[in-house]
């Protein structure tokens, strides 16, 4: 018996790889996710641009409904165990052919269990959620669906089983959801809302929603690789106002009774404490960038169900007793001009590598005299210059996605795509006894996902993905990078 359901299995894997995806019948790959953008559609189907080169999207794996009868297979009636991964999603047997699992997976942590997939019902909104306190404590995290695509299609591409297993353990773990572009935010934003509300109220645990708000005018202004779609002049900011941020707000106040938490913008006060004298582009955007941080605190700062943290950089940035002063006056002015909007407080090492703690080094010419050489003393050091400036609510998130180990990074200051890198600590709240003011380790940048191109004729090329430690050919930020997520998963540090 055993031995037929291997032979069926096997004749009907070689028939399915045939069909894996539509675009290969027409001599061209799938595209590595089911979301990634539509350059055209003919009566083919939807067409992507990858690596230069047009691939076929597939039918998206996030649908709750019979989401293989796209491709001409019938969904699972019985089996959930799945014999297969492609980027279309899990598949079993029946029958002895092929069908889709349309549910199945499992998660043992505070992640949330919606098994990769979009809920596009409309769940019934209950009555306001109010934080109180660690806005990460007590919650389900929820799981971005398009990481689960995005982890779903890289080990397609992956042989060596160990790793595989790994891979299959990212899928556990929540990490955040980006609205990088006006478009992006138009597409992620209520969807994953929607399916996080759809799960709570299904188990009848509040499910909380981490979104990255990463549309400033003038965005990356210190760097180029992150350049975003609005430049630092009057009318761009006018749009980021009203189809950015008041959209946000507007989905925002629809969807009132779970939990959310905003990250705002990476980057951008950390260049107003550093880089407005050196780099013209930065003082171009400082108006900007006040401006726009006193509109979203006020609009944002005032919900109940939201928090939010600004972002600060990370320990080899503004960890220097200098720049730690100045930061207390940037940032305690900018949470002023957005009155009466709160912040409950920081992100720090955002997409960045810092380790959060390296006993080795101290002040010192080897760290270049930075008294806080690790995102713990930073952050020490962030919680008492902070208080001292005057802000009242001091609290922080660290990214741990990519600090797991000290990478092969020759100067801290690098920060694309490094070498040697590991995933790091889990998401958790309250991760550190006795640093009551630390609210969680969180997987801010999905790991995985490119910080720049290293395409040295690509508009958004930086030098810094050129550097000698940064991991080449890399494709564009937010690109999915398939070496450098295999790398991390074998320095993951705790292990998968
Ligand atoms: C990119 C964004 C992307 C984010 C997460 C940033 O570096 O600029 O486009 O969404 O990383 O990968």
């Amino acid at each position: 018996m055993k031995t037929s359901v291997a032979l069926i299995a096997a004749a009907a894997l070689a028939a399915k790889a045939s069909a894996a995806c539509w675009s290969q019948n027409l001599g061209y790959p799938c595209c590595s996710s089911s979301s990634a953008k539509v350059e055209y559609t003919d009566a083919d189907g939807k067409w992507g641009i990858e690596n230069g080169n047009w691939c076929g999207i597939p039918a998206a794996t996030n649908s709750a409904s019979c989401w293989a009868k796209a491709l001409g297979y019938n969904c699972c009636t019985s089996t959930t165990q799945a014999v297969y991964t492609d980027s279309d999603g899990k598949w079993g047997v029946e029958n002895g052919d092929w069908c889709g699992i349309v549910t199945g997976g499992s998660s043992s942590n505070n992640s949330s269990s919606n098994n990769g997939s979009y809920d596009d019902s409309n769940p019934s909104i209950g009555s306001q959620y109010t934080h109180s306190g660690n806005p990460f404590k007590g919650h389900k995290f929820f799981i971005n669906p398009y990481y689960t695509a995005e982890v779903d299609a890289a080990i397609a591409q992956m042989s060596d089983s160990s790793l595989i297993a790994k891979a299959e353990k990212m899928k556990e773990y929540s990490n955040a959801i980006w609205l990088d572009n006006i478009e992006n935010m138009q597409n992620w934003l209520e969807r994953n809302l929607k399916s996080a509300l759809a799960e709570q109220n299904a188990t009848g645990q509040t499910v909380l929603t981490v979104f990255v708000v990463y549309d400033l005018p003038g965005r990356d202004c210190h760097a180029l690789a992150s350049n975003g779609e609005l430049l630092a002049n009057d009318a761009d900011a006018a749009r980021y106002k009203s189809e950015y941020i008041d959209v946000i707000e507007e989905k925002l106040k629809t969807y009132i009774s779970q939990p959310v938490v905003l990250i705002i913008e990476p980057d951008s006060l950390a260049n107003m404490v550093t880089n407005i004298e050196s780099t013209p582009a930065c003082a171009k955007s400082e108006k900007y960038y006040y401006d726009g941080h006193a509109y979203l605190i006020k609009k944002f700062g005032v919900l109940p169900h939201v928090s939010m943290y600004l972002d600060i950089g990370h320990a080899f940035w503004l960890g220097w007793d200098d720049n730690r002063e100045k930061a207390g006056k940037v940032y305690s002015k900018v949470i002023s001009s957005g009155s009466p909007g709160q912040v409950r407080g920081f992100a720090s090492n955002v997409a960045n590598y810092t380790p959060w703690e390296d006993p080795e080094l101290s002040r010192g010419p080897e760290t270049e005299w930075n008294s806080c050489p690790d995102e713990k003393r930073y952050i020490e050091a962030m919680y008492k210059d902070f208080k001292s400036a005057g802000i009242k609510s001091v609290y922080f998130i660290e990214d741990t996605s990519r600090n797991g180990v000290k990478n092969d990074r020759f100067h801290p200051g690098e920060w694309c795509n490094q070498m040697g890198s590991g995933i790091g600590a889990r998401p958790q709240a309250s991760p550190i006894a006795g640093m009551d003011y630390l609210d969680a380790f969180y997987w801010v940048k999905p790991y995985g996902e490119s910080d720049g191109t290293s395409d040295e004729s690509a508009k958004r090329y930086d030098g810094y993905c050129g550097h000698r430690t940064a991991m080449k050919p890399a494709p564009e930020a937010g690109q999915w990078f398939q070496a450098f997520f295999e790398e991390g998963l074998k320095n993951a540090n705790p292990p998968l």
